[in-house]
C-alpha cells in the first residue's frame, strides 16, 4: 500500500479511508493491566491521583478533544472500573487475558469505523495534557504519529529507532534490544495516532514471538514502515507528562508532579503561594488579583477568590466562592459555602455545605455554621453553632450560642433578625424567632418568641444559699 501516491481526488464521492487531519478521532484508552506492583485491592487504573482515579484524568483529557468514540479497554478489576467512570459515553471493551498491548488495541477495533484516526492513550498516564494530543493529531494527518521523550534513564521502556536520516523505523522493547540499542535515550510513550483501517490488517498480523510473548502494539510501526508510511514523531517536552503509575512511590512522584503545575499556574495567575511545595490543588481554582495563600492550604473541587483574599496555613476549601477582601484565618475547614467580601472568617472555624456569609461577616474560633445565611455586618465570634439558621444584618451572637436545630428527629430553623444581640451561652431551641433588636440574656434557653427590641432571659434566678458548707470526706 503506497499511501503517499496522491490520487486526483474524483469529487467527493467515497470518504478517504487515508486520515487526515479532519477525520473523526476514535480515542482507545488502555486500562486492562493488573497493576501487581500497586500491592492494592483497588485496581491501578482506580488508583486516586489529586483525589481523582487516574483512568478519569485520561478520560477528562480525552474528552477536552471531542472524540467522535471513546473506547476503554478493560480487564483486571474490570467491573469496579465500569462502575467507578460509569460515563455513558464510554465504549467498554474487555480484554480477558492481558497478553499485550497489540491484543488491547484490538479488542477495541470491531467498533471503530475505517475512515478514523485512532488516538492510543494509556490508563495509567494520567498528567498527559489535552494541548500535548492535539498537536500529535495534527502531526497525523496522512500518517501516522509518534509520541517519545527522551529520557536520562530509560530503563523499561521500549527504544525507539531511527535511521540516518532521523526517521522513526522501529520501536524495541527493552527484553528484546540489543546492548546498543539499550544505549538509546529516546522511549516511546506509547501514545499514538494511527489511520484505523490499515491498523485493522497491523494488529492481525501481530506475532506473539518475542522475549515476553506478548502481542506488542509497538511491532506495528515497523510494518507501517515496512509499507512506506511516515511515522512523526513528536517528543513531549515533559517527563511526567508521558510517565506512567506502576507503584505507589511514582503515585507520589506524580501527584508532586501535579501539585508543582498546579502552583505555577496559581502563581501565573497573580497568586503568592508561601510554600508552592506546599499548595495542594485538587480541582479547580479562580483566581482574582493579589490573593495571598499561606502554606499548607488544601484546595478541592471547585474554588474561587475573589481579590486580595488572604487564606491562612492549614486551611481545606473544598466547593467554595470567597469575596474580595475576606481574610480566611489559620486551619479552617470550609466546605461548599459561599462567604461574601471584607469578611473574617476563623481561625479554626468550621462552614458546613449550604453556609452563606453575606459581606462584612465575622466567624471566629471554634464556630461551625451550616445551612445558614449570615447577613451583612453581623458577627458570632467564639465557640457557635448556627445550623439552619437565617440571621439578620448586624447581628452579634455572643459565645457559646447554640441553635438547637435538631430534636432527634427533625431539623427546624432559628430566625434572628435584624440587629439582635444574643447574650453568651444562649440555647436557640428550633423553630424559634428573636425578633429585631431583641436583647436575650446570657445563658437563656429560648423556646417561644423573643419580642424585637426588648430583653428576653429565660434562666432560673440565682441564689445564695447562708449557713451552705462543702461537704467533707467521710472517715472510714
Ligand atoms: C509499553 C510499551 C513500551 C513503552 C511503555 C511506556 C508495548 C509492547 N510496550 O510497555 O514500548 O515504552 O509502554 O510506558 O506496548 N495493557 C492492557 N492489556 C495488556 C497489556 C497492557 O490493557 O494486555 C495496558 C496496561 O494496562 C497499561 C498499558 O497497556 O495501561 C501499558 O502496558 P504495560 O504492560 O505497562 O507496557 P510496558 O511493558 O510498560
Ligand atoms: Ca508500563
Amino acid at each position: 500500500m503506497k499511501k503517499r501516491v496522491k490520487k486526483p481526488a474524483p469529487r467527493r464521492a467515497k470518504a478517504p479511508v487515508v486520515a487526515s487531519a479532519s477525520a473523526p478521532v476514535s480515542v482507545v484508552i488502555l486500562a486492562a493491566g493488573q497493576g501487581k506492583r500497586m500491592n492494592s485491592d483497588l485496581p491501578k487504573v482506580l488508583q486516586p491521583l489529586a483525589g481523582k482515579p487516574l483512568l478519569q484524568h485520561v478520560l477528562d483529557t480525552a474528552a477536552q478533544l471531542a472524540p467522535a468514540a471513546l473506547h476503554v479497554v478493560y480487564g483486571h478489576g474490570g467491573d469496579a472500573v465500569r462502575a467507578a467512570c460509569a460515563d455513558p459515553g464510554i465504549r467498554w471493551s474487555l480484554q480477558a487475558q492481558q497478553r499485550g498491548t497489540g491484543h488491547a488495541l484490538l479488542q477495541a477495533m470491531p467498533g471503530i469505523p475505517d475512515d478514523h484516526q485512532v488516538l492510543v492513550l494509556y490508563g495509567d498516564v494520567p498528567l498527559l495534557r489535552a494541548q500535548t494530543l492535539r498537536e500529535l493529531l495534527v502531526l497525523a494527518a496522512g500518517q501516522i504519529s509518534l509520541l517519545t521523550v527522551n529520557l536520562a534513564d530509560p530503563a523499561g521502556y521500549g527504544r525507539v529507532l531511527r535511521d540516518a536520516r532521523g526517521r522513526v523505523r522501529a520501536i524495541v522493547e527493552q527484553k528484546d534490544a540489543t546492548a546498543a540499542q539499550l544505549r538509546l535515550r529516546e522511549a516511546n510513550t506509547g501514545v499514538m495516532v494511527l489511520p484505523a483501517k490499515p491498523l485493522k490488517k497491523w494488529l492481525g498480523a501481530l506475532r506473539s514471538d518475542n522475549a515476553q510473548g506478548e502481542y506488542y502494539l509497538t511491532d506495528v510501526i515497523a510494518m507501517a514502515v515496512k509499507e512506506e508510511w511516515r511515522v512523526a514523531p513528536l517528543v513531549a517536552s515533559s517527563e511526567s507528562e508521558v510517565t506512567g503509575v506502576n507503584d505507589k512511590l511514582q503515585l507520589a512522584q506524580l501527584e508532586a508532579a501535579f501539585r508543582a503545575q498546579r502552583a505555577a499556574e496559581a502563581m501565573r495567575a497573580g497568586a503568592t503561594l508561601a510554600d508552592p511545595a506546599r499548595f495542594d490543588q485538587r480541582g479547580t481554582l479562580k483566581l482574582g488579583r493579589d490573593v495571598f495563600i499561606d502554606a499548607n492550604v488544601l484546595f478541592e473541587g471547585s474554588v474561587q477568590l475573589g481579590d486580595r483574599v488572604r487564606v491562612g496555613p492549614g486551611c481545606v476549601l473544598r466547593d467554595m466562592t470567597v469575596g474580595a477582601d475576606t481574610v480566611i484565618h489559620p486551619n479552617c475547614v470550609l466546605e461548599k459555602s459561599s462567604i461574601g467580601s471584607h469578611c473574617s472568617v476563623g481561625p479554626f472555624a468550621r462552614l458546613r455545605p449550604n453556609a452563606q456569609l453575606q459581606d462584612h461577616v465575622h466567624i471566629g474560633n471554634y464556630v461551625e455554621v451550616k445551612n445558614s445565611v449570615v447577613g451583612q455586618g453581623s458577627k458570632a465570634n467564639h465557640l457557635t453553632y448556627l445550623g439552619d439558621a437565617d440571621v439578620g444584618e448586624k447581628v452579634n451572637v455572643g459565645a457559646g450560642t447554640i441553635c438547637c436545630n435538631y430534636d432527634g428527629v427533625n431539623k427546624s430553623r432559628t430566625v434572628i433578625e435584624d440587629g439582635a444581640f444574643i447574650g453568651s451561652g444562649a440555647m436557640l431551641v428550633a423553630p424559634v424567632a428573636i425578633r429585631a433588636g431583641a436583647t436575650i440574656g446570657a445563658g437563656s434557653t429560648i423556646t417561644k418568641e423573643a419580642a424585637a427590641g426588648k430583653l428576653t432571659v429565660a434562666r432560673s434566678r440565682q441564689v445564695t444559699l447562708e449557713g451552705w458548707q462543702r461537704p467533707v470526706k467521710r472517715p472510714r
